[in-house]
């Protein structure tokens, strides 16, 4: 280097747009197009027209009379008027312009304006729409092509629940250290999922001891790639022998991170499903086994006792956490000028694994992961942690 490390020759930055932009149309978001995705909690679908926004796309979600859930695009297909205005009746969403009729599928069932309801004309119009599926307490979408839709995937992890156990399902993001819609690209929260090297630093130190002692101490890691994305070994050498902690990463968008709080080891009962609102802003779903109600409002990070939108700007930067860590590289991290190490090895294969699919999508073929047969969608884990004690 002959620039001496000025500033002055810093060159103009980029990102990887293949690997971080989820629009229609875009390599990464064609890829994430072809698997479901939650879009908002059970309860989120009501008479109410409420909007969301997923993959850079504004939608409108209801749940019609016959308790069906809907996700249309905004404007009506006759003159454009939005279904936010809606009204929703039994068999479907009203607009409010000139009152034509759809349902759940986009199907025009009613144009008062014309003879005989539209009979002659309301055939010839769809309003475009995307499938939904109710699981877990959370309503998935699919956005892809029809022809190519998979099974929505079953975890054997939230699946076969004994006596006693339940399913809580979470919207607040947890797992992102800050507020529900965390504004910077999803990669880099995802990519954190495989940066096992940042929980003795971040957490153990700069964040107060936000984890479990054991937490703090620096693991032996090894990274592998899985049938299902890329998971992490962790091992830490504690008093009663060896401590082995898995965390994966479930292409595309799924983290299953074993508490770090917990005190009990076990197969992670928690996954989380990282939402790409757009491209600088995602939200997180969560689902876990429990027995007792408010475990998973327990997981949320807290600073020196305190919650993260509690901090004051001066707490916030004494005390940062994955919010400051991620959104601090920015909206959307410039790739160009990273110098990835030895340890960053978890997030290289990640990149590599995600480039092969958007590959394997672009080139026709369907990515990994999904299924089209029912019997095939079971996916399993080898998320969790557990103690192995040492040799007498
Ligand atoms: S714009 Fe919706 S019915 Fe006319
Ligand atoms: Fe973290």
């Amino acid at each position: 280097m002959t620039n001496n490390g000025s500033a002055y020759y810093r060159p103009e930055p980029t990102y990887f747009a293949e690997l971080t932009q989820v629009g229609r149309g875009t390599p990464m978001g064609e890829l994430l197009r072809r698997y479901w995705h939650p879009i908002g909690l059970a309860a989120d679908a009501t008479a109410t027209p409420r909007t969301v926004r997923v993959l850079n796309e504004d939608l409108i979600l209801f749940r019609d009379g016959k308790g069906r859930p809907g996700l249309v695009h905004p404007r009506c297909a006759h003159r454009g008027a939005s279904l936010y205005y809606g009204r929703v009746e039994e068999a479907g969403i009203r607009c409010c312009y000139h009152g034509w009729l759809f349902d759940t599928e986009g199907n025009c069932l009613e144009q008062p304006c014309e003879p005989d309801m539209g009979a002659q004309t309301r055939g010839h119009v769809r309003q475009p729409h995307y499938p939904l599926e109710e699981r877990y307490g959370l309503i998935f979408a699919y956005m892809g092509p029809p022809e190519r839709k998979p099974v929505l995937p079953r975890y054997e992890v939230l699946e076969n629940l004994a006596e006693g156990e339940f399913l809580e399902t979470d919207d607040s993001s947890i797992g992102s250290g800050g507020p529900v819609i965390v504004d910077c690209n999803w990669l880099q929260h995802y990519e954190n999922v495989l940066d096992p090297f940042h929980v003795p630093i971040l957490h153990g130190s700069f964040s107060g001891d936000q984890f479990n002692a054991k937490m703090s101490l620096m693991p032996r890691v090894t990274f592998h790639y899985t049938p299902r994305g890329v998971s992490s070994l962790q091992l830490r050498d504690l008093e009663a022998g060896e401590h082995q902690r898995i965390t994966e990463a479930v292409v595309p968008t799924i983290r299953a991170v074993a508490s770090p709080v917990a005190t009990v080891d076990g197969p992670c009962s928690l996954l989380g499903w990282v939402l790409p609102i757009d491209d600088t802003s995602f939200r997180i779903y969560s689902v876990g086994r429990v027995s007792e109600a408010g475990t998973l409002a327990k997981i949320r990070s807290k600073y020196a006792g305190k919650y993260w939108h509690e901090l004051t700007e001066a707490e916030h930067q004494k005390l940062p956490g994955d919010y400051e860590a991620q959104v601090g590289q920015g909206a959307i991290t410039y790739h160009s000028e990273e110098n990835l190490t030895s340890t960053d090895q978890g997030i290289g294969m990640l990149r590599r694994i995600l480039r092969r699919q958007v590959d394997a999508v672009a080139s026709g073929n369907d990515p990994m992961g999904v299924a089209f047969d029912a019997e095939a969608a079971l996916v399993r884990l080898d998320a969790g942690s557990r103690v192995v004690p040492k040799e007498a």
